[in-house]
């Protein structure tokens, strides 16, 4: 379902020559005997995920479908962008759905949390809160907001019928929060870190109350398994990815920048830029994920990629087939001299910005392109492309042998803001 072209990246290696290397990390991660082992719960997820939670978790979100206007969603960092990636990417921006999903528990920014705890004020609201560790600080401040809020609209009784949360089976205040209100709760297993938990009840339930079919994101999980099987790097493409970055890297390209060109993928990006950027940048290691959309962003960065200094390759994600397309209208007046497009499809036009693009940026540019291709943004390519980045991102990892699936650097900031904030 996605296909690698490595023919505009100018490697100066052969993928192949990497075989031996990727076959003894595929069986490390296959084996559970790699650094970080006790997190690999993503990998066989595929098949051993909880069933009887997995049917409990839709019958419980069509619940909140029926119920209200508005789902909260609150929660940071891995509890927070893969839902968002997936509603965005298979709905699209602009769906008018109900219940309209937001995300809070992602900022202190006073204004965001004051506006939508107004914007909310009238409405019928659900919240999911999501946590591992449920003591996260964004995430715990939002939600005692939103629990206040909910119980004086709804009173105790009506906010525990209307919240759910999404924490670890028994540790965590969170946990011991849902316990004592009684709220509905699915669990975040213990060997699945937050940036690969899209496809666990983190990711799956809020998608699932934005009326996406979780049943076909989980076929193309497996679909994805299936096809990552073998290590052989002519077939496995998530593999060669991986490789394909560590070439680019021992040629100087220290920065990589995701690129679409659909407007819904935006926080596919952010969410593949945590993917990588927390697994890979430690021990001073690693590529810089970036991300553009085009053409959106050819007016803002596209004079620096193509003449500033050299320092990236471009992964362009390519989707094949959009969501919705349009035909361009013809105008017998023509005054803005547009008919030369009419009868077109503008999706046509996209791709050939595309086209264009990727000419000026590799040939005039001499910028690396690796092009991944995906069909479609259907429920089945988002769980197919979350597997896909999965392998390669732990495979890319344990080739420069790092952990993939700690973040201690996250820490530090923590330490500073909660002296600064007078917590114990
Ligand atoms: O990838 C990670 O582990 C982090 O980004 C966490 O998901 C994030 O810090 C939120 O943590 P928690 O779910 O414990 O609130």
């Amino acid at each position: 379902m996605m296909k690698l072209d490595t023919t505009h990246a100018f490697l100066k290696e052969d993928v192949k020559s990497y075989q031996e290397v990727v076959n003894k990390y595929h069986e490390q991660l296959m084996k559970r005997t790699g650094k970080g082992n006790d997190f690999v719960g993503w990998v066989e997820w595929p098949h051993t995920y909880d069933k009887e939670e997995f049917d409990r978790m839709k019958k419980v979100a069509q619940k909140i479908r029926e119920k209200c206007d508005v789902c909260i969603v609150c929660g940071i960092g891995g509890s927070y962008l893969g839902a968002r990636a997936a509603i965005e990417m298979i709905n699209g921006l602009y769906a008018d759905k109900k219940p309209e999903i937001i995300f809070m528990g992602n900022t202190f920014s006073s204004t965001y949390i004051a506006q939508v705890l107004n914007y909310i004020k009238d409405k019928e609201v659900c919240v999911n809160v999501i946590s591992k560790s449920g003591t996260t600080t964004e995430t715990a401040l939002a939600f005692r907001l939103l629990k206040q809020f909910m119980e004086d609209k709804y009173g105790k009784d009506g906010a525990r019928e209307r919240i759910v949360a999404t924490t670890d089976k028994a540790r965590g205040t969170l946990k011991a929060i849902a316990d004592k209100e009684g709220y509905e709760t699915f669990v975040i297993p213990d060997d699945i870190g937050g940036r690969f938990s899209v496809i666990t009840p983190v990711g799956l339930f809020p998608i699932a109350v934005a009326g996406i079919d979780i049943d076909a994101i989980m076929t193309g999980l497996q679909k994805a398994y299936e096809d990552m099987a073998d290590p052989d790097l002519a077939k496995n493409d998530a593999y060669a990815y991986a490789v394909c970055r560590r070439i680019l890297e021992n040629q100087g390209k220290n920065v990589e920048m995701l690129v679409s060109y659909e407007s819904q993928m935006t926080m596919v990006a952010e969410w593949w830029k945590q993917l990588f950027g927390e697994s890979e940048g430690k021990e001073e290691k690693g590529n810089l994920p970036t991300s553009a959309n085009f053409s959106t962003d050819l007016h803002s960065l596209g004079q620096f990629i193509q003449e500033g200094k050299k320092v990236l390759y471009e992964t362009l994600l390519l989707v094949e087939k959009p969501t919705l397309d349009i035909t361009f209208p013809s105008d017998p007046d023509n005054a803005d001299g547009m008919n030369y497009l009419a009868g077109k499809s503008v999706d046509w036009v996209n791709k050939m910005a595309a086209k264009g693009t990727l000419e000026a940026h590799e040939v005039t540019g001499n910028v690396p392109n690796l092009i991944i291709t995906m069909p479609d943004m259907s429920a089945e390519s988002f769980g197919y492309m979350c597997y896909f980045f999965f392998r390669a991102c732990a495979m890319t990892c344990y080739m420069l042998d790092i952990n993939p699936f700690n973040q201690p650097g996250v820490e530090v900031y923590k330490k500073n803001m909660f002296r600064l904030l007078g917590k114990n």
